[in-house]
This record gives C-alpha cells, structure tokens and sequence, in this order.
C-alpha cells in the first residue's frame, strides 16, 4: 500500500543540513599545517614540557597582554588552581552564576570553598546589583563566567571587588578574545580559559591555562601542576599532574595564529542572525557597544523552546542547549542551599535557552536557513 501525502511529507529529507559544529572542516583547512607540526614533536620525543609549552604560553600572554600564562591540562584546573594559590578554601565564600557549566561550582567545592550563587541579568551575565547583595563577611573572591564568548559585566564587578577586597577569578572558558573595552575577557583578575577542541581556540584534546600579572601567583600555579617539584628532584609542596601535553601545546600554537580569522567567521555569522532574527520572535539580547563578543555560542531566548528545537531539527538543523539544568537544581548542587525559585533569572532562561549554529564552516545561505526556519516557527 502507498504511504499517505502527509507521512510521505513528514519523511521527506530536510532541505539543507546545518551541524553545530564541523571537525572535518576544521582538519581540512589546517591538515597541510598541522601534520607536519604533529611530526615535529614525535621526530623531537619531548613529549611533556619543553620550549613548545614556553613559546605557547609566551604567545597567548602577548596577545592577551598579560604577563604570566600557565599552560595547564584543562580549564577545570585552571579555576581550581586559581582559587587554591589564592589562598581561597573552606570558610571561604566564592559568589559565581549558577548558568555555568558544571566545572565553575566544582572548582569551588574543590578548593573547599563554599558557592554562592547570584542571579544574572537578560544577557545570561552575572547581575552586579545580585552580587553585592550575596557579599557577606565570609565572600573571599567574585568569579563571573563569560558564558558564550560574552563578557560580564567587569567595570562593575571589578569596582565591587576592589571595594570589598574580593579577588576577581574569571572564568573565561568560553570567551578567549573577548573585551570590554581595550581589556582581554581574563585580564581583569586572574583568568581561567579552557582550550577544549569546542571552544573557539580549541586543542585536539583537553587543554587550558591561566593567565595573571601576578608573578608570585603564577609561581604557585606552576607549583600546583607538576607535582609541587621546583627541579627535578626538589617537591616544595605536594600538587598535582596539569601539564599540557606538547602535542596539544603544537596544535594550540597553530590555532593561535587562527584565532582571529574564527572569531570574525563567527562574528559575520551572528551579524546575520542579528539582522534576520524578527525579534517578535526570539530574544537575542544586545551587545554593549564597548565590548566585543566572540560568539562561542550564539543563544537566543525562545518561547515554546522544546518545540521550536524539534521544529528545527526536522528542517536538519542542529541546536544544543547550554545548560539545560541550572548548577544549584542538579543533584549534586542540591545540597548547597539554593532552592528552586531562589534564582528567577537563572531558572526562566534555562527554560528558554537554545544554542543555534554559529560555527566559522557555515555558509551565508545556512545561516539564513537557520533565521528563516525559526522566524517561520513563530509565524
Ligand atoms: C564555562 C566553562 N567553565 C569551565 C569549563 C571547563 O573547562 P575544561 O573542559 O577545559 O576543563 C568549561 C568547558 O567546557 C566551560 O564552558
């Protein structure tokens, strides 16, 4: 028997396929380089440590303007060192947005610290009026997170840190080249990247550094990622095994030189949403003038998001959802004190959150795809 019109048309492939992220691509367009780089390491054998760790971290502080840039195996390690060569552990307060992933609370917890959420405003940043209001005699450091490339609001959140003499760790994982206004997203404080292959200035594997004007911080930090071991046979303290890997530290350096052409791929591609997206549609919120966002992910706030998201994927088009679950409703941050209703912001936006396409490999016509196909939802 012949299937009925309408299942023939429910099955019928989408027009165009549009993926949220392309690693083919990405290996295709930097194969001839970084082959012959990856070579170089085995054909050299030093395979942890070395000058290639040195040039990567001397690079990233020259473009971030920084002096110190510690090469470190994740952007995990990277929040929990900067917290413990702080000095930051239990008694302490860290006030952090609950809209993260999972990692920033971690940190936390795992330097021994207490958590302390405060709500965000409509651009999915940490609300600096929420922050002032969670300080108490206990808070010991302010991290913002740079969720998607866009950075918190620092002159206000630095001048609150400056008061009260908090520190200022930030996590910027997603947000490498990012400003607000002259200054690098993680120059403000002490910054925490992630170089996870993801993120716009990703390794083959896990990666991150930190980066600070503090020479005797970055001491401690080196400390903390090899084993506390000042030579090879002297231990100052007992740490841990962060060190980047060589190989990782090669493709990082190639990347680096990339970084910048990625970021303005993606920049085009979001000033084709901006353009396209009919607002009665989705809420995008806007982007200061004085600062620059990198478009690690492009997040709109939509009504009826779960359906808007199946709607889109049989047009072929792939969404993510960066986080579905805010820190203090999953299982393990139940026990830190934040009921359900004690974020409003927080909570109403992960409800209607959705991550769509922004990689540097999509077409004008895909990203035009994408608006249509969501303007046409709400129609
Ligand atoms: C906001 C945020 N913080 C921290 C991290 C942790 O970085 P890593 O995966 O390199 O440990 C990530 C990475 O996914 C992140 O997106």
């Amino acid at each position: 028997m012949r299937s009925s019109g309408s299942s023939t048309l429910a099955e019928a492939a989408p027009a165009r396929r549009v993926k949220f992220l392309d690693f083919p691509a990405q290996f295709a367009e930097e194969r001839d380089a970084l082959i012959p780089l990856i070579v170089d390491v085995f054909a050299r054998g030093n395979f942890i440590g070395g000058d290639e760790i040195e040039r990567l971290e001397d690079e990233l502080a020259h473009y971030l303007g920084v002096r110190h840039v510690v090469a470190l195996s994740s952007g995990t390690d990277a929040l929990i060192f900067a917290l413990r060569a702080l000095g930051i552990g239990p008694g302490d307060e860290v006030i952090t947005p609950s809209n993260s992933f999972v990692a920033s609370t971690a940190a936390i917890v795992h330097a021994g610290a207490r958590p302390v959420f405060a709500d965000v405003t409509g651009d999915q940043t940490l609300d600096p009026q929420a922050v002032a209001a969670a300080i108490t005699p206990r808070t010991r450091a302010i991290m913002p997170v740079h969720l998607t490339g866009r950075v918190a609001n620092m002159s206000e959140l630095g001048a609150l840190a400056e008061r009260h003499s908090l520190a200022l760790v930030e996590d910027a994982a997603q947000a490498f080249g990012s400003k607000e206004g002259e200054r690098y997203a993680g120059t403000f404080g002490v910054g925490c990247f992630s170089a996870h292959p993801l993120k716009n200035l990703g390794a083959a594997g896990d990666a991150g550094f930190l980066v600070t004007n503090d020479a005797a911080l970055s001491g401690r930090v080196r400390l903390l990622r090899n084993h506390g071991l000042s030579d090879r046979d002297t231990a100052l303290s007992f740490g841990y095994v962060s060190r980047l890997d060589t190989l990782q530290a090669a493709v990082l350096r190639h990347r680096l030189t990339r970084v910048d052409d990625v970021i303005a791929r993606r920049r085009v591609n979001a000033g084709i949403y901006d353009a396209l997206l009919e607002r009665r549609a989705v809420f995008v919120p806007e982007t200061p003038l004085d600062t620059f966002h990198t478009y690690h992910l492009y997040v709109v706030q939509a009504e009826r998001r779960d359906t808007l998201r199946t709607w889109l994927e049989r047009r072929g088009i792939a969404t993510k959802i960066h986080y579905p679950v805010p820190i203090h409703l999953q299982p393990a941050g139940e026990r830190l004190g934040f009921p359900r209703g004690s974020l409003p912001q927080t909570e109403r936006q992960a409800e209607r959150i959705l991550s769509i396409p922004i990689h540097q490999f999509l077409t004008p016509d895909d990203v035009a795809y994408v608006a249509d196909a969501i303007n046409e939802f709400y129609r």
